[in-house]
């Protein structure tokens, strides 16, 4: 995920960001921008931070006061252009930006008729132009008004040539830190980039703007009323401190996902929540009206994630949908139609199968709309469009954040077609929408409750299970077949999924009552058969744990224990089934001493066949 950070002090400050760009995991550019007597001084570079440190090292900058940030691509390709950071015409005002402005087209479009001329593709630098409108002299202020004209989110740093005793921070959305120490301050996206420096720091809420000095901070909201602020202090070592306090990467990136599912659902929502936007995918109207069939190719997790897309698009948008293991269709001479759509789901989007499953599928006349993760992969390349999931980079081996975005893509992807091909009514979207939106809170109230998980994974007849099964229907088959994948990536018990209605056709022999059987069951049309097929497991003296929607107290008589997600949409309950399924995972594998982030044999990109 990009992030940034910022110093102001008497250190030099490039040391300052540099050691705090270095705590950023994954990004495509780097740089700083330092202010001194000379003006404001920027450096950048493409690629790996080690190229800004080299470039540093050969035009050393020094100063009192630097922003910094490392980019990983949202809007705009990986360029010296589009990283950060970001200036007014006059090259006197330098911002720093990580988030997304969802409206920086329409006033990248007001700016420019106002003669402004724009350098990079991004819409962060859209701030650093309408900062540069509002300045008269008040950095603060002008910040504070421009802000006032931005709908999206950000964690930003500004600086400014003629006020070199101020940093500006501001967030919205996307997290921010503000560190105090002995007549200096630092920023950064989170504790980590700042640990090294100082351990008291105030957290920035929704919607607050901080002027920092040297020798102290003044928070308001944006529209100027002033905010009391607490400064922490925290003890974390350096190692938690990077996982922002986590014990690992995955369980941090387990809680990220509310706030991953608000940035794809983010700019893709008409301002009357009845339509999803995704007229940037460079696929038309008329592409989508001529299609007689699509494709979705994927591997693992995403193959997953796709399952779901295929009962959401057949369903709602009225499209054939065929669903290939990318490694399966790219040698199985598969028919490609005329306009038919090809699909390829990647979190890395450098997936060799998958790539090759692209480039097959696109030498047979497809169009190609890829979900993807990284912005400039190898898949999102060669497609035609790409709606990327905004979930920030992913460190830990066993995807979460990832599918979790994916199966939301796949949401917004399913109501645009619909609404295209007039399948689906303006009231029925606007339902759609709603439902979705409740997600994140929803996700976030598993999370919050996650000691009954805890607890389950800690018994010992499911922490040293030797084999579990995982069962669902319709929209929570592909649950199913995802809660078995993350235990056994990251335990290594030995699990499998089925269709919960294939049991009875010979799995069912395998049952005992030393197998642990996950069935996925929330409220919904299948509900009453999933009930049936849980009733027969029990009748085998199966140990069944049960997924099911709060307040079903019924289901109890049947599961030996049960794990509540809040009442949702029954389309979209993959989204919150997947916490229980990866925290309990999760749990089992700490329990059972597995390394979580990097599971035996598995690496985060297989780039070979
Ligand atoms: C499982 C996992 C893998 C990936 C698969 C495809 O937790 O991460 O199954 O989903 O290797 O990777 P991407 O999505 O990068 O193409």
């Amino acid at each position: 995920m990009s992030g940034v950070v910022g110093y102001i002090g008497d250190k030099n400050p490039v040391e300052v960001l540099v050691a705090g760009l270095y705590r950023i995991k994954g990004h495509d550019s780097a740089g700083v921008a330092v202010v001194n007597d000379e003006g404001v001084t920027a450096v950048k570079s493409l690629g790996k931070l080690e190229n800004l440190e080299a470039k540093l090292a050969a035009q050393p900058v020094t100063g009192h006061l630097g922003i910094g940030h490392a980019r990983w691509a949202t809007h705009g390709v990986p360029n010296e252009t589009n990283a950060h950071p970001h200036f007014d015409a006059l090259n006197e005002i330098a911002v720093v930006h990580n988030g997304i402005i969802e409206n920086y087209q329409e006033l990248r479009t007001s700016l420019q008729q106002e003669g402004v001329a724009f350098r990079s593709q991004t819409d962060s630098e859209t701030l650093a132009h309408l900062i540069r409108k509002y300045y008269q002299g008040n950095l603060f202020k002008a910040v504070q008004q421009a802000l006032r004209c931005a709908k999206g989110a950000w964690a930003l740093g500004v600086v400014s040539r003629h006020n070199p005793d101020v940093l500006i921070v501001a967030r919205q959305g996307s997290p921010v830190v503000v560190g105090v120490g002995d007549n200096e301050a630092f920023m950064g996206s989170d504790v980590s980039a700042i640990i090294k420096y100082t351990r008291d720091v105030v957290y920035l809420d929704h919607g607050q703007i901080c002027e920092v000095r040297r020798d102290g901070i003044k928070v308001e909201d944006l529209d100027g009323n002033p905010v009391q602020h607490e400064v922490v202090h925290v003890d974390w070592d350096d190692s938690a401190a990077e996982k922002d306090g986590f014990p690992h990467f995955m369980l941090k990136e387990i809680h990220q996902q509310p706030e991953v599912i608000r940035n794809t659902l983010r700019g893709r929502i008409s301002d009357d929540a009845s339509d999803v936007n995704l007229s940037d995918i460079n696929i038309s109207e008329a592409d989508i009206k001529a299609c007689p069939r699509i494709t979705i190719v994927a591997c693992g997790t995403s193959w997953h994630a796709g399952m779901v897309g295929k009962y959401l698009i057949e369903r709602f948008a009225e499209i054939p949908v065929e669903l290939d293991l990318a490694s399966e269709y790219r040698y199985r001479d598969p028919i490609v139609e005329k306009n038919a759509i090809v699909i390829p789901v990647s979190q890395s989007g450098e997936t060799a199968d998958t790539m090759e499953a692209v480039r097959l599928a696109k030498s047979q006349g497809a169009r190609i709309l890829a979900v993807v993760n990284t912005v400039g992969s190898s898949v999102a390349r060669e497609s035609n469009g790409v709606i990327y999931l905004q979930a920030g980079p992913e460190v830990s081996i066993a995807s979460t954040k990832a599918y979790t975005t994916q199966v939301t893509a796949f949401a917004l992807l399913t109501i645009w077609l619909a609404r295209i091909r007039g399948t689906m009514t303006k009231d029925q979207a606007k339902d759609m929408i709603a439902e979705l939106r409740t997600l994140p809170d929803k996700m976030q109230l598993v999370l919050n409750n996650q000691e009954p998980i805890k607890a389950l994974a800690g018994k010992q007849k499911y922490r040293d299970a030797q084999s579990a099964f995982f069962l669902g229907r319709d929209y929570n088959y592909p649950s199913a077949l995802e809660g078995s994948l993350k235990l056994k990536e990251v335990s290594y018990i030995h699990a499998e999924a089925y269709p919960a209605g294939e049991l009875k056709h010979g799995p069912i022999a395998l049952v005992t009552n030393e197998m642990p059987v996950i069935c996925v069951a929330p409220k919904g049309n299948i509900y009453d058969k999933m009930v049936s097929n849980i009733q027969s497991i029990k009748a085998r003296a199966g140990l069944v744990i049960s997924i099911a929607t709060e307040g079903d107290t019924a289901i109890q008589a049947y599961s030996d224990d049960v794990l509540y997600i809040p009442e949702c949409y029954e389309p979209f309950s993959p989204i919150l089934v997947a916490l229980p399924l990866q925290l309990f995972a999760y749990y089992v594998a700490v329990n059972r001493g597995c390394d979580v982030d990097q599971p035996r044999n598995l690496a985060k990109s297989v780039i070979v066949e």
